[in-house]
């Protein structure tokens, strides 16, 4: 099993759970690294509201052993704000990497020159890498784009800047901030930023079970970041670990999603609470369907859910009906 060196990390194997806001709380992490992936990112954590001492993102904060390593991805732009916010993360949460976002698109988030307005701002990229790597006690991240427009791609000049200021790693989502979630990806930059050797390379951006042997071989990435084919399937990390291995990869069955969903949502519930986890499990059940027959039925039961009892019966149904 090839391994993957960040900082004085050594991760067991190459694939990592993406950041998705929504989604990547401890509950869908901790099923994440139980079925194979060697780190899982936490939601995007807002510097401002750290400062704010807003409850719910003091909430988001990783405490606990969650059975691997984790990455604690903040979100700002403002310099100063965000060295105060890794001292409190560095005092209040549990983690192995400090990841910083230069990649998310959202108005909200641009609004505040953060996420991967950051492109957009190279020549303040020097002061702000110096500032997380000499502010964490953790080896330093960043997760970003190939730039932020078609005429604009400077993944490259930005990784040189992260390397020379002590960067331990970037993660590259082979879009630009124009193209969002849609369009091609460009792994042939991902290859580029993979051919100066300067730091070690996750390629992200629509990478499945079917195509990751094409992504490895364009861009001979040191690791692999899955997003949203990994939301409702946990076993794609075990699945890649077999495929590396030479063995078969096992197929998704409705008996073992099911158990999943089962599993995920009392994670949510022992996380949240009850009324959370219902509203939650509405949101990431459809994806546990995925592929699977009859997917359509059992996607729109899920999102009408109202209670436990709706939730338990709902899959006490799918598990007779598939007997
Ligand atoms: C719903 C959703 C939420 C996301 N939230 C984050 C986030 O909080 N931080 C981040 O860096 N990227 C975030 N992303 C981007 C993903 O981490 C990833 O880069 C992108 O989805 C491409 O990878 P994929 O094709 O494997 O999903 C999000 C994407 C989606 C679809």
């Amino acid at each position: 099993m090839k391994t993957l060196t960040i900082g004085t990390i050594i991760l067991k194997n190459r694939y990592i759970m993406a950041p998705l806001a929504g989604y990547t709380n401890k509950s869908l992490r901790k099923m994440a690294l139980r079925n194979g992936a060697s780190l899982a990112y936490t939601e995007m954590i807002s510097c401002n509201a750290l400062l704010y001492k807003n409850k719910k993102t003091f909430d988001m904060l990783p405490k606990e052993d969650e059975g691997g390593r984790i990455a604690l991805q903040l979100f700002g732009g403002d310099i100063e704000v965000i060295s105060k916010a890794i001292k409190i993360v560095e005092e209040n949460a549990k983690f192995d990497f400090l990841d910083f976002n230069m990649g998310c698109p959202v108005l909200k988030v641009m609004k505040q020159f953060s996420g991967s307005y950051w492109l957009k701002r190279q020549d303040e990229l020097k002061k702000l890498f110096h500032t997380l790597v000499s502010n964490s006690r953790h080896p330093v991240l960043i997760k970003t784009r190939i730039g932020y427009d078609e005429n604009h791609k400077n993944v490259l000049d930005v990784i040189k800047i992260a390397a020379e200021e002590g960067v331990a790693g970037v993660a590259i989502h082979g879009r630009t901030k124009t193209q969002l979630y849609g369009g091609n990806v460009n792994y042939d930059i991902i290859s580029e930023a993979k051919k100066m050797n300067l730091l070690p390379i996750i390629a992200n951006g629509n990478i499945s079970l079917n195509n990751i042997s094409e992504v490895e071989k364009i861009t001979n990435a040191d690791g692999y970041m899955f997003g949203r084919e990994a939301l409702g399937h946990p076993t794609i990390f075990s699945n890649l670990i077999l495929k590396e291995k030479g063995y078969p990869i096992i197929d998704d069955n409705i008996e073992q999603q099911t158990n999943f969903l089962i599993e995920h949502f009392n994670n949510l519930k022992k996380e949240f609470g009850i009324d959370t986890a219902i509203s939650l499990i509405r949101g990431v059940g459809p994806f546990y369907f995925k592929g699977l027959q009859d997917a359509s039925i059992y996607k729109s039961s899920i999102i009408k859910i109202s209670s436990e009892k709706d939730f338990f019966d709902l899959m006490n149904q799918i598990k007779k009906l598939n007997k």
